[in-house]
């Protein structure tokens, strides 16, 4: 096998599918533009929905693209093997062009001859064929064709051999996996690469889009036929290298090297967090679309992993202030392909040290609050629930504690702590996935407001524009303005923008109330809701009616009426990105109208 680098590894991918007569297209920011059910980029074809959905690419049918992603769905097993909250996709699509013989070959020749991994060391997956869609028995018979053993190719159901929709609605298909098989023996007679024994790594999927999922459940057939490939770099080149771990590989070994190097303690998953969290946050820092740690949204989890950096930094006697440094080698390490790291180094260094230097002061306030709690201390043992509260308003994490009072000659109620940790967990999973789906920045009356806004403009759009394929591409609401993405193809014309204005205003005076039900996601689309269907088949939604003008599937919060509105305005029309319209609107004298004398 090829003992590659991951700058070798891109090199070699994108050169053997250039040859191929693929295009070679720049990775996408790791802020997605048209979607607001998902806070980061979390594939290759996240960014490429519309070509998959029949809209023409500039660089062709073929493309192919190292993708930045950002996956925050496993942070808990970060520091095992296998699992980074940032990672490389390498991938290859035909939009309409090539299918699964072609792809298939493609993969077989990419790792066989280019990267030199012996046949028999090579799994395959295809799907075992359901109701919606036959067996794929076609990928079967060109892997064994290509020379995959008959052993090592496994039908295996939906679950295991489906990818996507990316949210509720969308393209996807079924899809073949490639697994790489280690020295690891079987774990039973009914070892395969379904089951996570370790024997079986996967390192690449070919998915076939051919269907379009609808909110009900079933399957359309799409207009165009694609392949949707991601290889994960890192993994890949651990494999090459016979390594264990993702974290061995060129671009980390300097980095727990030096975080080994300046530790009072020696801990492998305390490194590899470390490692893992300086390096997602540098390229949220340095994202072309600029992210800042905040309390919400993108920034809120900056926020997060920041600061579980600086934790475990501390956990190890590691100084918090060399967490930059690291964030330096990982620029200098990736510049060379991801110049926006380059571009925007300063400002990495410098918010990423403010961040460091603001959450110090929190720990310093817990100090206090610590000693004062040490007070009010019975039986020489702290209660969970004082714990959780230097956990959850301080930052201190519970081994901080446990230590913390241990030099005080004290002990914890850990299992306390736990109840009060989980208790919480459940409450804001409640509220963080109402938050998503709302799309809202905060939930002030202004921003309710404004949130009411958005949806009869949406409305008058569609009609106003006589234009029922119209839908919601974005949304971003402040307590001042709010931002509204949609999918048009051409500028709006002043007329049409005067017309837009005109008609949400006359529903504003109307004076028509904001109705709130609830109801499954599927009732809700039935009923005419528009709206963003990031929902679970089956889940509860709720849905805002505004008398004959408008349905829509929202978290909300709204106003109660229309006539809290004010006077809509909009302030600016513009191209958001290729077939989507951008505008930014405001209301006024919504404040004094909304109090009643
Ligand atoms: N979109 C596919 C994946 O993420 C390739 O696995």
């Amino acid at each position: 096998m090829k003992e590659l680098t991951t700058q070798q590894l891109r090199k070699e991918y994108l050169g053997f599918f250039k040859e191929k007569g693929h295009t070679v297209i720049r990775s996408a920011s790791l802020i997605p533009d048209n979607d607001p059910t998902v806070l980061f980029t979390t594939a290759g074809m996240h960014p490429l929905v519309p070509y998959l959905l029949g809209a023409k690419h500039p660089g062709g049918t073929r493309l192919t693209d190292v993708q930045k992603c950002v996956r925050t769905g496993d942070i808990d097993q970060v520091g095992d093997a296998t699992h980074c909250t940032f990672f490389e996709m390498l991938g290859n699509w035909s939009l309409g062009d090539y299918f699964k013989e072609e792809s298939i070959s493609y993969s077989y020749e990419f790792l066989t001859e280019v990267l030199k991994i012996p046949s028999d060391r090579l799994a395959v997956t295809v799907f075992e064929g359901d109701s919606d869609c036959g067996a794929d028995t076609v990928s079967a018979s060109v892997w064994e064709k290509k020379g995959i053993k008959k052993e090592n190719i496994f039908y295996l159901p939906k679950k295991n051999n489906w990818w996507g929709p990316a949210g509720i609605t969308g393209p996807c298909g079924p899809d073949t996996e490639i697994f790489f098989i280690t020295d690891k023996e079987k774990c039973g007679e009914n070892c395969s690469p379904a089951c996570d024994c370790g024997r079986y790594v996967e390192i690449w999927n070919n998915v076939f889009m051919e269907f379009f999922k609808n909110s009900d459940g079933t399957f359309s057939p799409l207009s165009q036929k694609n392949v949707d490939t991601g290889m994960g770099l890192e993994r890949t080149v651990a494999m090459l290298n016979g390594y264990e771990s993702v974290y061995e590989i060129d671009v980390f070994r300097p980095v727990i090297a030096f975080i080994d190097e300046h530790s009072g303690k020696k801990d492998v998953r305390g490194a590899r967090i470390i490692a893992d969290h300086i390096r997602t946050a540098t390229f949220m820092l340095g994202d072309e679309k600029g992210v800042t740690p905040s309390n919400v949204d993108q920034g809120y989890i900056l926020r997060r992993l920041i600061r579980r950096a600086v934790r475990f930094a501390r956990s190890l006697d590691f100084d918090a202030t060399l967490l930059a440094d690291i964030s330096r080698m990982y620029i200098d390490e990736y510049e060379p392909y991801y110049e926006e790291l380059k571009i925007n180094s300063e400002k990495i260094i410098s918010e990423l040290n403010l961040e460091i230097e603001r959450f110090g002061k929190t720990v310093a306030q817990g100090m206090k609050e610590f000693e004062k709690l040490l007070g009010y201390i019975q039986n020489n043992r702290m209660s969970g629930k004082a714990a959780f509260r230097l956990y959850d308003t301080f930052g201190f994490p519970i081994e901080m504690t446990v230590e913390l009072a241990k030099d005080n000659g004290i002990t914890v109620d850990v299992e306390g702590f736990e109840k009060a940790f989980r208790e919480h967990q459940e409450k804001s999973h409640a509220g963080a996935e109402q938050k998503f789906k709302g799309g809202l920045a905060d939930n002030s009356e202004a921003t309710s407001r404004l949130h009411t806004a958005t949806h009869l403009l949406n409305a008058c759009l569609k009609k106003v524009l006589n234009d029922d394929n119209i839908q919601q591409k974005g949304s971003n609401i402040t307590a001042e303005r709010l931002r509204f993405d949609f999918n048009f193809p051409r500028p709006l014309t002043q007329e049409e923008l005067k017309n837009v204005e005109d008609a949400v205003n006359a529903i504003i005076k109307e004076n028509v109330p904001v109705v709130c039900k609830e109801m499954p996601v599927e009732e809700a689309r039935k009923l005419g809701a528009v709206g963003v269907f990031s929902s679970k088949y089956g889940e509860i939604v709720k849905t805002y009616t505004m008398g004959k003008y408008s349905m829509e599937i929202c978290g909300g919060p709204h106003a109660a009426n229309t006539g809290e509105l004010g006077h809509f305005t909009i302030v600016k029309e513009q191209s958001s990105s290729s077939g989507v319209r951008r505008i930014k609107a405001v209301i006024s004298g919504a404040e004094s109208e909304s109090k009643p004398e």
